[in-house]
């Protein structure tokens, strides 16, 4: 199995548009040792001739013109991705469906919500049923991941994290800004004895999840901050971590801690804001991170399982 990190930011990308934190001054300028990095998406192929797409990313159409496995090959239209598969509905998940328009049959694989949320947006209705049909997603039985050439020799198992709405339902979500059970999945994807978890939203560790990741070969989990109250402390926001339904990285409930004792063979960060100090390679953020046995995904990143 190949997997390939087509992007490794959370949403807004590093460094953000209109971000002066020193974290995306400094990439912008040169001034730090870090990486530029794209919205969060991941390719993943049981033969490197066919791939399936973990969320479609704003940067949809730079991520595929820096990875020559996902260039079109025969004919005079083709794409090697065969098969689209949502953990959420945020934009920064859905909104390269929209790069995805023009006439490609594919398969789109999500949860009920997530769905729900594109079937009530006649912007994806772009997405001609012709050519893409939408398939639900429930958190069961593995299942072979397939689009229109047949299966794409992968198993998908998919399963609830505790997440948020995406932020442009905010509004219809009143109190249960969680949402509903499937609004944010993990996935569990296997190709005969390989497999690995991406979980690029959640927002804590649950028994069942700590279950279910316990000796995991790999793990890709979300980065999004160092701290519950970056935005805070770096002055660019208001909103907590918790609020944006992301567990953070450092403290007693963060994301290092919580997998101190499951035995995950390879863990890496994705999702990683633009705030986040383990972005700079010579934070002290960074050199702890990396002493407690993680990495931070880049774009470009290759693993073969
Ligand atoms: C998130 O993961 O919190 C979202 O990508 C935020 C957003 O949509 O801006
Ligand atoms: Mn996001």
């Amino acid at each position: 199995m190949r997997i390939v990190v087509l992007g490794s930011a959370a949403g807004g990308g590093f460094p953000q548009w209109n971000c002066n934190a020193p974290t995306s001054h400094g990439v912008r300028t040169g001034s730090l040792r870090a990486k530029k990095r794209t919205q969060a998406s991941l390719a993943v192929s049981a033969d490197g001739e066919r791939w399936l797409l973990v969320n479609a990313s704003p940067d949809f159409r730079q991520q595929v013109g820096d990875t020559p496995a996902l260039w079109p090959r025969g004919g005079l239209r083709h794409s090697p991705i065969e098969a689209v598969i949502l953990t959420s509905g945020e934009i920064d998940h859905v909104a390269g469906l929209l790069s995805m328009r023009e006439s490609q049959p594919f398969a789109l694989w999500a949860a009920p919500p997530v769905l729900a949320a594109l079937a009530a947006n006649p912007i994806f209705d772009a997405l001609n049923p012709r050519h893409v049909e939408r398939h639900g997603v429930t958190s069961a039985d593995p299942f072979p991941i397939a689009g229109p050439g047949g299966a794409l020799g992968l198993t998908v198992t998919a399963f609830p994290v505790p997440g948020k709405v995406p932020l442009y339902l905010e509004g219809q979500a009143g109190s249960n800004l969680a949402g509903a059970a499937d609004e944010t999945m993990g996935l569990e994807i296997a190709c005969g004895p390989a497999r690995f978890h991406y979980i690029p939203g959640c927002a804590a560790m649950t028994p069942a999840l700590r279950a279910r990741l316990r000796q995991s070969p790999l793990v890709f989990f979300d980065g999004t901050l160092w701290r519950d109250d970056e935005l805070i402390t770096t002055g660019v926001g208001t909103k907590t971590g918790q609020r944006m339904g992301h567990m953070s990285i450092d403290g007693p409930d963060g994301t290092v801690a919580a997998f101190a004792d499951l035995g995950v063979r390879r863990k890496v960060l994705v999702h990683v804001n633009t705030t986040n100090p383990v972005l700079d390679e010579d934070s002290p953020e960074r050199a702890a991170l990396t002493a407690s046995g993680w990495e931070v995904a880049e774009d470009g990143m290759e693993i073969a399982l």
